[in-house]
């Protein structure tokens, strides 16, 4: 055997070398690092928030934020990069060199995307992790606050209870939940009947754009703005941080979770709930989670959970209950009054007495679900939801939960133009449908998801139609998704996005249009923009 001369060696290694280069992703992300070290004149400073799968704590890194195990597997694809910057001016050169170096960016807060879609995608990508921007200051005189784009809503109740036990902020239940996604999708908690959406209480934005510029509200201008309240942030830029109006509450709440079974009328109870809970006074949320149980008898149930936050004592709660809702049959035993915050801890499932556990962004015992969402403007009939406690008999509906919020009160009054969210006057209670299911069947996941679009079927008579609605925060691909490469039709996009923002959509084109025409930040649910060289609405 010949030894190789140094020329063949290197001749190979060029070959292998370039030809590695030229194929695309490896090549990409190459080029996107030495453009990092060119943008950054002082790169050790940022090295340490660079990882890739080489760096031994890339995958723990890319796990810790994610909220759906089903996209933690083997066969979910990977970043190519992952960044954690830590300070503003660090993410306008990530855009930059993700451009010049053909790589999709995926912004990711607090995780919490139903499909996935901050950390997973079918091209070449890096992750934008904003985890570190988690910063929040509490303006209680003002009732304001700024906050980091990572922070969660847990840190932020946390921060405002500090400050005030009288003040408060509307946004969602699990303290992990980030503010990133989840006021750029709108964002509803138990407040919303008398406050709206997170997305309604935001009064200021920072944002980096296509072009590396950070945009404040003044500077975005009011449509990008408006955009970027309900019609989500993946489509527009990187959102950086949020002001927010703080919103006030009584020193004293009270709560209660009654559960009724099949036998105790749960049925009667839900389907009378559809009449009342939308016109209740605005300080009452009371929701519904169904689920399936084992009733005393040992037979299978249904068992509806009957969940409340009042802004008020005891006594108005109970005086209002028996005006209104007599059959619950609510006593003063079911009520506890607490403060603000502790309702909080005592929605989440953590103790009330201390609120150190809403500073953790940390969460053990991340599941496999899908969930789907649905907008009810009619009565559902008795029959209807017998259907549905067919479908959660089925060995699926072992761990589904059908869960129902009452709209009405403050989110009728927000016209429903306001913000790219459309769902407000007219529409009694959104419905949720989730599925989960264990780590032993994994492999089976497709049963479970079969099973709750079955569900999503069968309720079809009885929810919005054309467009059937759906909540952006509750990501369901199922209902439509933009082609991964190449220019994205609108009338394709429509799909889904009908679904979202009913007519809000042709305005968040508009606004796309304007902001990002290449179409640079892109997922399977971004707003496309309308394509400059031809004008047409449609392709
Ligand atoms: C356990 C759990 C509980 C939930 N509870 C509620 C609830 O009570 N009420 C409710 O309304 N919703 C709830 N949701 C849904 C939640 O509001 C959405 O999943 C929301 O998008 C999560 O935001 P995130 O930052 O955690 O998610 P991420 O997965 O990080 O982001 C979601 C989407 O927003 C984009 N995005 C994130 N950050 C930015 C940014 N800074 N700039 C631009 N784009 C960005 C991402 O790219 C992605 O497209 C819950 C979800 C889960 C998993
Ligand atoms: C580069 O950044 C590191 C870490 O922030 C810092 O310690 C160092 O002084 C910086 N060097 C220069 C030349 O700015
Ligand atoms: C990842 O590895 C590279 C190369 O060794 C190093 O420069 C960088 O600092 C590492 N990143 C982290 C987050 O440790
Ligand atoms: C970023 O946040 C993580 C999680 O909170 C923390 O462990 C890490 O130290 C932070 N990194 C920096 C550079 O601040
Ligand atoms: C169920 O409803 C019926 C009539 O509507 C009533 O007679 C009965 O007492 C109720 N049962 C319970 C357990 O509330
Ligand atoms: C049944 O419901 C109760 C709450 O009422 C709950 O503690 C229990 O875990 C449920 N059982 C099943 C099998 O879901």
């Amino acid at each position: 055997m010949k030894t190789p001369t140094i020329s063949t060696l290197i001749f190979f290694l060029f070959t292998v070398f370039s030809c590695s280069c030229a194929a695309s992703a490896d090549g990409n992300v190459h080029g996107f690092l030495l453009c990092l070290k060119e943008e950054f004149q002082n790169y050790s400073s940022i090295s340490s928030l660079v990882y890739t799968p080489i760096n031994s704590s890339y995958q723990s890194v890319l796990d810790f934020s994610i909220r759906n195990k089903r996209f933690m597997s083997d066969s979910t694809p990977k970043p190519l990069v992952i960044i954690t910057p830590e300070y503003e001016y660090q993410v306008a050169p990530i855009i930059y060199c993700a451009k010049h170096n053909q790589l999709q960016i995926r912004t990711r807060s607090g995780g919490h995307d139903f499909e996935g879609l901050s950390y997973v995608s079918e091209v070449p990508f890096v992750i934008i992790d904003l985890l570190n921007f988690s910063e929040i200051t509490v303006d209680a005189e003002q009732k304001t606050a700024w906050l980091g784009a990572g922070a969660t809503i847990g840190m932020l109740y946390y921060n405002i209870a500090i400050k005030s036990p009288k003040l408060a902020f509307p946004a969602g239940f699990s303290p992990t939940v980030g503010v990133g996604g989840h006021f750029s999708g709108g964002g509803w908690g138990v407040l919303l009947r008398k406050y709206g959406l997170a997305a309604d209480n935001v009064i200021d934005a920072r944002i980096v754009d296509v072009n590396g510029r950070i945009l404040d509200r003044k500077s975005m201008g009011e449509d990008l703005f408006w955009a970027i309240r309900g019609g989500g942030g993946s489509s527009f830029g990187v959102i950086l941080a949020w002001k927010v109006r703080l919103v006030d509450v009584p020193e004293t709440v009270t709560v209660f979770t009654i559960y009724r079974d099949l036998d105790q009328n749960a049925t009667q109870l839900i389907h009378r709930w559809q009449y009342v809970a939308p016109n209740f006074d605005e300080d009452l949320f009371l929701r519904i989670v169904a689920r399936r149980n084992v009733s005393e008898g040992g037979r299978m149930t249904i068992r509806a959970a009957f969940n409340s936050v009042f802004l008020g004592g005891v006594d108005r709660l109970l005086a209002v209950m028996q005006e209104k809702f007599p059959e619950l049959g609510l006593v003063r035993d079911d009520c506890i009054e607490m403060s603000w915050i502790q309702s909080i801890l005592y929605n989440t499932g953590f103790p009330i007495d201390s609120l150190e556990p809403l500073l953790d962004r940390y969460q053990p015992d991340v599941g496999y679900y899908k969930g789907k969402s649905d907008y009810v403007q009619e009565p559902m009939p008795i029959s209807g939801f017998e259907g549905v406690w067919r479908l959660f008999y089925e060995p699926e509906g072992s761990e589904a939960e059908f869960l129902l919020t009452p709209y009405g009160g403050k989110m009728a009054e927000i016209p429903d133009n306001a913000t790219p969210f459309p769902h407000r006057a007219g529409y009694l209670y959104k419905v949720h449908h989730m599925v989960f299911w264990e780590a032993k069947d994994a492999h089976n996941a497709h049963k479970y998801i079969s099973w709750i679009r079955r569900l999503y079927r069968y309720v079809t008579p009885y929810v919005t139609k054309s467009p059937r609605g759906a909540y952006f925060n509750y990501r369901d691909l199922d209902i439509g998704v933009n082609n991964n490469e190449g220019p994205i039709s609108i009338a394709t996009a429509r799909v889904w996005g009908a679904k979202y923002f009913n007519k809000n959509f042709n305005r968040l084109v508009q606004v796309k249009t304007r902001v990002d025409p290449k179409n640079f930040f892109r997922d399977e649910q971004s707003i496309p923009p309308r394509r400059w060289w031809t004008g047409k609405e449609d392709i």
